[in-house]
């Protein structure tokens, strides 16, 4: 979901709309805003924004205010509805609120205000929120809105960011949060709410990021931030101003520009990011892999996130060091980062020579894994926030493993959570469906792989000067490829558009791409599809292959089990399938055999598959695309699962 709030000399409406259209991909059941009035104007649909922004076009008179709040919600309690969707407000309306994350102990809030009378709407427990606030402030006498709203906050339990406004006060936001994050833009005379930068971005670069357990009043002219616990515990001893609960948090300057987070001229969101790849690895990679100056032969890998403990941190070891050590990394993910997981495997048994296991990090939270102070956990995401991923960090902590987080979202929960890691500097991922920062992922797993792999002796300096020239080389040799990529990829969409079901098959390290492969086509065209490793298949696929079902190999000559693979795509040639083979540049093995063949520049096997999920994307995206299908905002799916 989404969350942003405004209070400034703007008319409201239209900026919230603005915003929640930038919010969007985090989920969108349904829509809505509140604009500061007497009472309170809340306007809200089912469905994309574009609804709410029709419905709120027809009533603008009514909706005119300089100060409100808006949601963009994915449902987790209450199917969606109108009713359902935010802002939830009090029964006149004097208080409205928006919320991301959920109140696990919100029956029996419900039912004790229910017990007073409250009446309830809506099915979500966003809605118990208002009325809490409300019957609290009737209870609390002279409390200002912050010590009734921080006392509500306490009596919840679970998770949330949420922002308040109140009837009574047209210079009042509140925002609070606790496991969902929150973001204050800082302007001149306006400030700003947010759960994602990306809405805040237009508005002001200068940013505030609450923590956990915080709370602030935002106000035209400033805002305080407190700890949300010491507010309440100063109520207890009745001792109100001044404030020595008050928190300083530093002004950040977000690095983001709006033409960043903007389609820049693609149709979809998910091409632009498909094709701004060569770029973004090349973020990754800046800096942090370089030949020295003194030595142009040599190749050197710096990762200044892992060369130094977080302050306070319980352990002063070097991160490095601990991971030089480590016996064991476990890499904990969801979704297409758990496969660039499985690819990160790969590389640091290969190159790294030590152990590492993969776990959807949901399967994992719900265990009860045996986890020692010398395993390493790393968190992969791309949003920063999956509340599973969260979880299995917190779980290695517990057991003092050191963790370390490969994220893209600066700033977000797990950067915060870990001990230490890497952003991907992929830039903003807007698409539901992702590929600039799964490529991102592997290139920084493969960075820490090769860096382990000299710290641990384990790759001889020739080696490793060959993997980091390759790594190096890889955004340059697939730039001017992937255009090319676009036309052959549109023909073979064509012919695969109508397909019902759909199987890719790859082999050691491209068993992973296999499986994205599919993951990407099922999210997008909604087409069934799923990966295999080549072999296996011979264990069940095999019957659902029969006349015009697409097979997708993926067969690169480096790959050690060529020569089966090889047999493999020929048996499904013989039992029907329509054949796509992905191979190397120059491979004219599967002439007459492969009714398409699409050929990627070649590299070392551990890098291939930087090149060979790409025009898999391409093929997911086209046929999508073909198929009419909403591409940027699948059904059913959000771009990050904060809620369990
Ligand atoms: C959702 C998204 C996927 C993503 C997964 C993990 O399912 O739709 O694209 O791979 O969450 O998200 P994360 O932000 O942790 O990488």
């Amino acid at each position: 979901c989404g969350i942003f709030a405004y209070i400034g000399d703007k008319e409201a409406a239209a900026l919230l709309i603005t915003a929640l259209k930038r919010l969007e991909y985090r989920g969108y059941d349904s829509a809505g805003i509140g604009v500061h009035g007497v009472p309170i104007k809340v306007r809200k649909k089912v469905g994309k924004v574009a609804n709410l922004e029709d419905d709120v076009s027809k009533a603008i008179d009514t909706v005119k205010g300089t100060m409100g709040i808006a949601h963009t919600r994915w449902a987790t309690h209450g199917k969606p509805s109108d009713i359902n969707a935010h802002p939830h407000a009090t029964t006149q309306s004097s208080i409205a609120v928006v919320h991301n994350g959920v109140i696990e102990n919100h029956r029996a809030l419900k039912e004790q205000l229910s017990g007073k009378g409250y009446q309830f709407i809506s099915q979500t427990d966003t809605e118990l929120l208002a009325h809490l606030v409300e019957d609290l402030k009737g209870q609390m006498g002279n409390a200002s809105w912050l010590e009734v709203v921080a006392t509500a906050l306490c009596l919840c339990e679970g998770a949330y960011g949420v922002a308040f406004i109140f009837q009574d006060d047209p210079d009042l936001i509140i925002g609070a949060r606790k496991g969902s994050p929150l973001i204050l833009g800082v302007g001149h005379g306006e400030h700003m709410l947010a759960s994602d930068a990306s809405a805040i971005v237009e508005h002001t670069k200068d940013v505030v990021y609450l923590r956990e357990g915080e709370i602030v009043e935002v106000r035209r002219s400033g805002f305080k931030v407190h700890d949300l616990e010491k507010v309440v515990r100063k109520l207890g001893k009745n001792t109100i101003s001044p404030r020595p609960d008050d928190v300083e948090n530093p002004i950040v300057r977000l690095e983001l520009s709006l033409e960043q987070i903007e389609k820049g001229g693609y149709k979809h969101f998910m091409l632009k990011e498909i094709m701004d790849q060569p770029n973004a690895m090349r973020n990754c990679l800046r800096g942090r892999i370089y030949q020295p100056a003194e030595a142009p032969d040599r190749w050197e890998i710096k990762l200044g996130g892992l060369e130094k403990a977080k302050e306070g941190a319980l352990n002063p070891q070097s991160p490095l060091e601990r991971m030089a050590n480590a016996c064991r990394f476990i890499f904990a993910a969801c979704g297409t980062s758990w496969h660039s997981g499985l690819i990160g495997k790969y590389a640091f048994e290969k190159l790294a020579g030590v152990r590492a296991e993969v776990e959807y990090a949901s399967e994992f939270r719900y265990r009860k894994p045996l986890i020692c102070d010398s395993d390493c956990l790393i968190a992969i995401s791309q949003s920063g926030e999956t509340a599973d991923t969260l979880e299995a960090i917190k779980m290695a902590k517990e057991h003092k493993a050191l963790t370390i987080g490969v994220v893209n979202v600066v700033g977000s929960s797990i950067a915060r959570e870990t001990d230490c890691g890497m952003y991907l500097h992929a830039g903003p991922e807007i698409g539901v469906a992702s590929t600039k920062a799964f490529t991102c992922q592997v290139i920084a797993l493969l960075l820490m792989a090769l860096r382990l792999g000299k710290q641990r002796g384990a790759l001889s300096e020739e080696m490793l000067n060959m993997y980091c020239a390759a790594l190096n080389a890889v955004p340059d040799s697939i730039e001017k490829w992937m255009s090319s990529l676009t036309e052959q990829t549109q023909v073979i969409s064509k012919n695969l558009r109508l397909a019902t079901n759909a199987l890719f098959s790859g082999m050691g390290v491209h068993f992973p791409v296999a499986l994205e492969g599919a993951l990407k086509l099922k999210e997008i065209s909604y087409i069934h599809a799923e990966g295999f490793p080549a072999s296996e298949i011979r264990h069940g696929g095999i019957t659902l292959i029969r006349n015009f079902v697409p097979v997708i190999c993926i067969a690169m000559r480096s790959d050690p089990a060529y020569e089966q693979i090889k047999q493999m795509v020929r048996d499904f040639r013989h039992k029907g399938a329509a054949l796509l083979v992905l191979t190397d540049d120059g491979n004219t093995d599967f002439a007459g055999v492969a009714h398409f063949t699409l050929c990627c520049p070649a590299t070392k096997l551990e890098m291939q598959p930087l090149i060979s999920c790409i025009p898999l994307q391409l093929l997911s995206y086209h046929i999508a695309d073909m198929r009419g299908c909403s591409i940027d905002q699948p059904r059913n799916l959000a771009k990050s699962v904060t809620v369990e």
